[in-house]
């Protein structure tokens, strides 16, 4: 069985209001997308597929994987205006592999055994979503922001990465959804639900697998990281 990530890295962070895209801001040294690359080095994926922005594909190269010496991204690729077409392209650019494992380089904290049970759980059922259990309830709201309906809190969960599935599922799946230009996917486990009605076996995340979004999320990280390095 092959294995290949798709680590992206193609965002512009807006909601992150820094300079530098968030991916590249420092965390005690190194560049926040270096500790994903690191863990899914380290793991038992064969390949690693780096995404990111037309403008940024060189300071990857020459800064991150050539600098830490990763030996397993084999390509990076320009990404796309949003997260999926990222995520098609760096599909695109994966060669015969079983597995892929689409991971958000904004979640710096993913680990072996994260990566593990996501594969495991792909394995067995074809897909394996990380995720965790919301602790917060969570309400929709109508357009006027009213309450519409509160689903119950023991069954809703906030999905993480990675999310790991068969490969040519994956693909078909996305060609669909953007063929059909189909909207509004904002995980690639959706694109799976919408386009082939399939579900998704969703499997235990972490909650340091947190993804850095907003300013005070870098406070955190900053905590996380430090704890990591020690
Ligand atoms: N991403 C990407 N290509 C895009 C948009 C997002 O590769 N066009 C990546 C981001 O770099 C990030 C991950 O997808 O690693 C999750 O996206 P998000 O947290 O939304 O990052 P941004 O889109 O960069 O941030 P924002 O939405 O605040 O602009
Ligand atoms: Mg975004």
């Amino acid at each position: 069985m092959k294995y290949t990530a798709i680590v992206l890295a193609a965002g512009k962070g807006s909601r992150m209001n820094s300079k530098i895209h968030k991916q590249f801001l420092e965390l005690e040294g190194f560049p926040l997308v270096y500790y994903a690359l690191r863990t899914f080095e380290r793991s038992r994926v064969d390949e690693i597929i780096l995404v990111t922005g037309e403008n940024e594909l060189d300071y990857c190269r020459t800064q991150i994987v050539e600098k830490y010496q990763f030996q397993k991204v084999s390509r990076i690729v320009p990404g796309g205006s949003e997260r999926y077409l990222s995520v098609y392209q760096g599909l695109c650019a994966v060669k015969d592999t079983d597995f892929v494992l689409i991971h958000d380089g904004a979640r710096p904290f993913v680990t072996e055994q994260i990566i593990e049970r996501t594969i495991q759980a792909a394995i067995a059922y074809g897909s394996g979503i990380a995720a965790v259990p919301a602790k917060d309830t969570v309400k929709l709201v109508d357009e006027q922001q009213f309450s519409a309906d509160t689903p119950p809190r023991d069954q809703v969960w906030m999905m993480q990465t990675p999310q790991v599935f068969a490969y040519e599922k994956i693909r078909k799946a996305y060609e669909i959804v953007i063929s059909q230009k189909i909207k509004n996917v904002t995980d690639d486990a959706m694109v799976l639900e919408t386009a082939l009605h399939e579900k998704v076996k969703i499997v235990e995340g972490s909650y340091r697998n947190m993804k850095v979004t907003t300013p005070e999320d870098l406070e955190v990280a900053e905590v996380f990281v430090k704890q990591l390095e020690n």
